[in-house]
């Protein structure tokens, strides 16, 4: 396994360039295995969860090239299709239960490892399968597979999800899109990268309309015809790199993103005391002033992403005051509180709601990651703190960020990335 090395106390000062959004590029790719042609993408991030993905679309029967310095990933059908998805890539990457979707569209069976639950909370799949089921699938729940057949094809249908899903979301678009008739989803998720997989079937010639109300209409299609493709920037990472000028009081330009999909972000950046500068494609973020405690709930987009929680939680620990965070999203979603109290944090949780009381400075600790974002959230603390940090188990941070240390060193970090 690996560690990384981080001597803390450094402002922050350069350019970072971001990569294309990993959770927009898995359930595109996945969507993939609905043509028959080679398929071409753009701006797909070099992440342990692409390549995870490339394996499983490898077990599905595809070849795959991925130019890993381009960023470029092709997929061809060369007729040997399977419908078998293993526990061994599934227990890695949640996101495969989406391969569900297509094999069921195109081939009316699959059967699909469920994908079993991750430190941030159970993830179970209920809403996926009683949306399928609604657009005709068979679904049988046993020894830890999903077997699902479609025997007369999917058909279009009303579905009101009881609550929001973004994967579930992502799982009915794609299965509706070659469906005969229209599917209504209502209380559907409207994440970028959501929008970012209707924008790019529709360019393959899907009939799919939405709104902010939460309505999605899919007019199922014949046939898909794949065009070249490029991935929306990846906000969670630009929205990191942002916290990481401002917990270290320094200055970036973080370039290549989209700035309308961080609008929510910056709202509360600059209530915190961000000075932000937008400009085309990129930004510039630094301290106006000394930082505010804030008061944040993550809800679906366009509220207050889950994804950015831990990152904000590491830089209340350096703003004088009491801040307050309520995770709504995922039941356990706060493993990174423990890592960064043994830094000197001082953090009550109780239930989904952690009080974080600034303190002036964070001290290196050895810690270590538990999942992505927490990962993340230790780099930024330690990037703040006096001394020399140690990070353990960071397979965690390569799942979702893209030459992290590299990105950051060019900015003045001091980060070694080492083996154990
Ligand atoms: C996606 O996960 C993202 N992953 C997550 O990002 C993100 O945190 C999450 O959406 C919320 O924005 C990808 O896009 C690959 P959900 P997903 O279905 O689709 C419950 C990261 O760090 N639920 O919107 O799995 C679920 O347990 C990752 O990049 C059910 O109960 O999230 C959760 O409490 C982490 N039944 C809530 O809904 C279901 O069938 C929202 O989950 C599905 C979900």
């Amino acid at each position: 396994m690996q560690k990384l090395l981080i001597k803390g106390g450094k402002k922050l000062s350069g350019e970072v360039v971001i990569s294309g959004s990993k959770n927009a590029s898995l359930p595109i790719i996945i969507s993939s295995l609905l043509f028959d042609d080679l398929v071409h993408f753009e701006n797909v991030p070099k992440v342990r969860d692409i390549f995870t993905l490339i394996n499983l679309i490898k077990v599905l029967g595809r070849e795959v090239e991925f130019n890993e310095e381009k960023e470029i990933l092709k997929i061809s059908n060369k007729n040997k299709n399977k419908y078998f998805a293993p526990y061994s890539i599934m227990r890695t990457m949640r996101a495969g239960v989406l391969v569900l979707a297509p094999l069921l569209a195109k081939f009316g069976k699959a059967r699909v490892s469920l994908p079993g639950g991750c430190s941030i909370g159970a993830r179970p799949v209920n809403l996926h399968l009683e949306a399928l089921k609604k657009l005709g699938a068979k679904i049988n729940v046993k020894n830890g597979y999903i077997d699902a057949i479609a025997p007369k094809g999917l058909s279009g249908s009303n579905i009101k999800f009881p609550s929001i899903s973004v994967g579930a979301t992502e799982s009915i678009i794609i299965a509706a899109v070659l469906a005969k008739g229209i599917t209504k989803i209502s209380n559907a998720a409207i994440e970028p990268e959501i929008i970012d997989l209707i924008n790019f079937l529709n360019k393959c010639g899907a009939d799919i309309e939405y709104n902010s109300q939460r309505k999605i209409i899919i007019k199922g299609v014949k046939f898909l015809y794949p065009v070249r493709y490029r991935i929306i920037p990846d906000r969670i990472e630009a929205a990191t790199y942002a916290v990481a000028a401002l917990i270290t009081n320094g200055k970036l330009l973080i370039k290549k993103v989209n700035n309308e999909h961080l609008k929510n972000i910056f709202n509360v950046l600059k209530k915190i005391g961000a000075n932000i500068k937008i400009f085309k494609d990129s930004f510039v973020i630094f301290r106006k002033r000394k930082l505010k405690p804030f008061k944040i709930i993550t809800k679906p987009y366009p509220g207050f992403p889950t994804d950015m929680q831990a990152q904000f939680m590491a830089l209340a620990t350096q703003i004088k005051g009491s801040s307050v965070i309520n995770e709504e999203i995922f039941e356990n979603r706060f493993l990174h509180v423990s890592e960064l109290m043994r830094m000197g944090a001082d953090i009550k949780i109780k239930k989904q709601k952690a009080v974080i009381n600034g303190i002036k400075n964070l001290n290196s600790a050895e810690v270590m990651a538990t999942d992505l974002r927490a990962s993340v959230s230790l780099v930024l603390a330690a990037l703040s703190a006096t001394g020399t940090t140690t990070i353990n188990r960071i397979y965690h941070l390569d799942r979702g960020y893209s030459k992290l240390e590299k990105k950051l060193n060019l900015c003045g970090a001091n980060i070694k990335r080492v083996n154990d």
